[in-house]
């Protein structure tokens, strides 16, 4: 029986190992360790390719939002609204500022947050909106963008899981005043360790950010601000700027893939597939399935060769860092998303027959359960 891999961070290093090795030999024979041309020239490309004018690498996602929310002054006293479906470095991100992650429930068809829910949840406190494009699948930004433009509110997209994913003619990134994105290395763009970037039109934001993940400093020994440390090192920037080159082949294969399974699984029986918000693409970081036996279907898709994964199994209101906070709220949508979902195999690592071999696998097992 064939196995099939749900995730293989090591494809890329197989399949473009001349050109990253070169890179590592590149990077350590220039001694330059921190900083210098390998990242600017990364963050030069990353910019051109989401169509933002600014990119600064940083340590990690989680940093590529805690650090915009900083740079715009935004702390204890202030509400920033999040989707209450995320990946919960979102809320902590919020939280990591002293400010109080305000959660709106998701929407039950794209299980993005429910953009209809947004404006009632604005209060005097609110500074910021953070959507997030969760699995890949970008928040339609226009009318957002407009509400913050009129209320005075940061747009903030949390673009950790969507490299490439596009809102009519702006990709992720440039939807909003600013975006934070993860290179971890199993994102569409990942590092072979932790990285993050902000990506941004606006120059102020993108160099109180930078001062801020280099102990608030622009200058050596200046340090205007209390800043951190918070770096993208010149060796992942050197492979990154390898991988970028292929990442628009990386999203079509994911795209191909998904709609394979879109089109295959459209008549299993209670399995309720991803929808896209009309006008958007997604780049399907993952592709997110609902089922009431959801359990029992992952087990018996194990039996056959085909693991599944859970995003995200725990509400992030019930997970142990918000539950004394925000545990007797309800946020009835997000929590049947986390008690039905389940994530099939997607990536550049599985051929176009393999995903028709998974559906095919996948419409049998619901139907025999
Ligand atoms: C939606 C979302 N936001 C933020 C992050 C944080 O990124 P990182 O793990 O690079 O800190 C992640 C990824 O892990 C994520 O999926």
């Amino acid at each position: 029986m064939r196995e099939f891999s749900f995730l293989d961070v090591g494809f890329t290093y197989r399949s473009l190992q001349a050109e990253l090795d070169a890179a590592y030999g590149r990077v350590m024979a220039s001694g330059m360790y921190i900083g210098g041309a390998e990242l600017s020239a990364f963050e030069a490309e990353f910019a051109a390719w989401c169509g933002a004018r600014h990119c600064v690498g940083l340590g990690n996602g989680l940093e590529a939002l805690v650090l915009p929310l900083r740079a715009r002054g935004i702390g204890p006293g202030d509400e920033v609204i999040v989707p209450a479906h995320t990946f919960i470095a979102t809320w902590l991100a919020v939280a990591q500022t002293g400010a109080v992650p305000v959660p709106v429930d998701a929407d039950p068809d794209t299980m993005n947050i429910d953009l209809s829910a947004i404006e009632a949840a604005i209060t005097e406190r609110t500074r910021a909106i953070m959507p997030v494009h969760l699995y890949g699948a970008p928040v339609p930004g226009e009318a957002l963008r407009a509400l913050c433009d009129a209320r005075g509110l940061m747009l903030l997209e949390d673009a950790a899981q969507a490299h490439g994913g596009r809102d009519g003619n702006r990709r992720a990134g440039t939807i909003g005043h600013a975006a934070g994105f993860s290179f971890y290395p199993g994102k569409n763009l990942g590092a072979f360790g932790d990285g993050g970037a902000l990506v941004t039109d606006d120059a102020d934001l993108a160099d109180k950010v930078r001062m801020l993940s280099n102990y608030g400093s622009r200058e050596k020994y200046q340090h205007e601000l209390a800043g951190g440390n918070s770096r993208l090192d010149p060796l992942q920037a050197a492979f990154l700027s390898v991988k970028l080159k292929h990442l628009d082949a990386w999203n079509t294969r994911r795209q191909q893939i998904a709609a394979i399974y879109l089109e295959r699984l459209a008549q299993t029986p209670d399995l309720r597939l991803p929808l896209i918000a009309p006008g958007t693409q997604s780049v399907w970081h993952l592709f997110v399935v609902r089922h009431p036996a959801r359990a029992a279907l992952r087990i018996a898709l194990g039996k056959r060769g085909v693991p599944a994964a859970l995003h995200y199994p725990v509400a992030n209101h019930h997970s142990g860092a918000f539950a004394a906070t925000f545990g007797q709220r309800s946020f009835p949508v997000a929590e049947a998303i986390c008690a039905t979902c389940l994530s099939l195999p997607i990536g550049p690592h599985l051929s176009l027959d393999d995903a028709s071999e998974i559906a095919t696998i996948v419409d049998q097992v619901v139907r025999s359960l």
